[in-house]
């Protein structure tokens, strides 16, 4: 028999039941939801409201649950609905009319976002501890490739030289504010819905201050309304996860590109690429391939959340039921992904060889040798013009500037002198660029401190 079958006169349509039920995902919150039921027995002891003997009671009996789901012996029921009513009716099947007090000054409304809070609050952890193994990774990635010439692009047009370092340091700051956004999420959802009741709280002397202390929340939420409605913090967490699977998709997209025999700028481990059924000689980059089309799935739950929420009215509503698979499934997918993803990084060899002859053509140096004639004096828009006619020169002769002569050089502007040979290396032009944030040595070192700051204040 159904918890709330006392108004009804009938059984429920078997379709209706199927349809109904959560239990088939939200199983996966037992232990939130039986830590929650803890601290409001607790709590309901504590002040009265259920004798202490009848609280004690209760709580053996949800930890003995627990310790049977853990240890595969229980077996959910659709009937019941779901992981709250599961987890309420076992409790009483097992110690007897005492497990009816439970539920007293609750509802499965504040319930459930109690549950949810805190499974979304674990995952947090998890995903943020995830991806500063990944910022490990791209910090020692760096520091072996300070010196590594690679060219940079604009509309994937080769444009300036930079440095493998400093490419990484780019992701690596990217990834940085992407744990800060996830650190965000978890300050706001810090407060606890519990107590709010079904949406106005109860008659009964509850101490919510002291539930939000036994979950390890720093307060309760202010408002009982807001609390049993607010989805934000799912919102904001797969808001979160779906710009790091952004910028996981466009870090998958270069190792792609980098892995074709057009660039070949790197060349993934054995165990980290798959190969073709037909074609022999193939070895693909499907992890990254993977990363990139699973970003859709992340974005696809963010999406589903928002449209949700958009129209229903205060306070609880069943169709918030259909928040907790997309949250699920971005998670799951946001964790399976990093660390796979980070062990492909961690294992790539970069070909600096064919990163450094990349660099070298394209004339990837002229802004450079506009950059020269303007330290002899030159306004920079007259030195731009100068290096547009050497480049067009350098095309129709199939040259570099770099093998120009002098006289090449001096015939478009007398300005030019034996010191434009070294202006051009690539080393050079890398290591002028001492400005905050550029590729130089110095310059790169100077951002890995600062990310392996970050990392050290979050050292466990
Ligand atoms: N299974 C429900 C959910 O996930 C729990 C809350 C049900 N509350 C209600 N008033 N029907 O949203």
């Amino acid at each position: 028999m159904k918890l709330w079958a006392g108004r009804f006169q009938k059984e429920t349509d078997t379709l209706v039941n199927d349809f109904n039920s959560s239990i088939t995902f939200d199983a996966r919150l037992y232990r939130q939801d039986i830590a929650g039921s803890i601290a409001h027995a607790t709590m309901l002891g504590e002040q009265g409201i259920i004798a202490k003997e009848e609280a004690d009671e209760i709580i053996a009996g949800l930890k003995a649950i627990l310790d049977d789901i853990e240890a595969g012996h229980v077996e959910f029921s659709v009937d019941n609905e779901d992981i709250h009513m599961n987890i309420e009716t076992m409790l009483t099947e097992r110690i007897g009319q005492t497990g009816k007090r439970l539920h007293t000054a609750r509802s499965r409304n504040d319930q459930v976002a109690v549950d949810f809070r805190m499974y979304v609050r674990q995952e947090i952890s998890v995903t943020i501890s995830m991806v500063l193994e990944l910022e490990k990774v791209l910090v020692k990635k760096a520091r072996e490739h300070l010196d590594t010439v690679m060219p940079g692009y604009t509309h994937l047009q080769r444009a300036q030289p930079t440095t493998f370092a400093h490419y990484m340091m780019a992701y690596a700051n990217m990834l940085r504010r992407d744990i800060t956004r996830l650190e965000d999420c978890l300050e706001r959802m810090d407060e606890c819905p519990l107590g709010a009741g079904a949406l106005a709280t109860s008659t009964y002397p509850v101490d919510r201050f002291r539930t939000a202390q036994l979950l390890g929340f720093s307060k309760p939420t202010d408002n009982s309304m807001d609390a049993v409605s607010d989805r934000d913090f799912a919102i904001e967490l797969t808001s979160a996860l779906s710009i790091l699977m952004m910028h996981l998709s466009r870090f998958s997209e270069e190792i792609i590109l980098w892995c074709s025999w057009e660039f070949k700028f790197v060349e993934l481990d054995d165990a980290y690429s798959t190969g073709s059924s037909i074609m022999p000689q193939k070895k693909n980059p499907d992890v990254a391939e993977l990363v990139r089309g699973k970003t859709g799935r992340v974005y696809g739950s963010l999406v589903t959340l928002l449209t949700v929420m958009k129209g229903i009215p205060l306070a609880y509503n069943k169709d918030m039921q259909e928040d907790k698979e997309p949250v699920f499934d971005a998670i799951d997918t946001v964790e399976q992904c990093v660390p796979v993803f980070t062990a492909m990084v961690d294992t790539l060899t970069v070909k600096t060889k064919t990163m450094a002859r990349a660099a070298s053509g394209g004339f990837i140096n002229a802004t450079d040798c506009a950059d020269y004639l303007v330290k002899k004096g030159l306004p920079f828009r007259d030195a731009y013009m100068i290096v547009g006619r050497l480049v067009n020169m350098c095309i129709k002769n199939g040259e570099d500037l770099e093998t120009l002569t002098l006289k090449d050089f001096r015939a478009i502007s007398s300005v030019f002198d034996e010191d434009v040979y070294q202006a051009l290396l690539l080393k050079t032009c890398v290591n002028g660029r001492k400005v905050y944030g550029g590729p130089s040595r110095g310059s790169v070192e100077k951002q890995i401190e600062s990310i392996e700051a970050f990392l050290e204040a979050r050292a466990s």
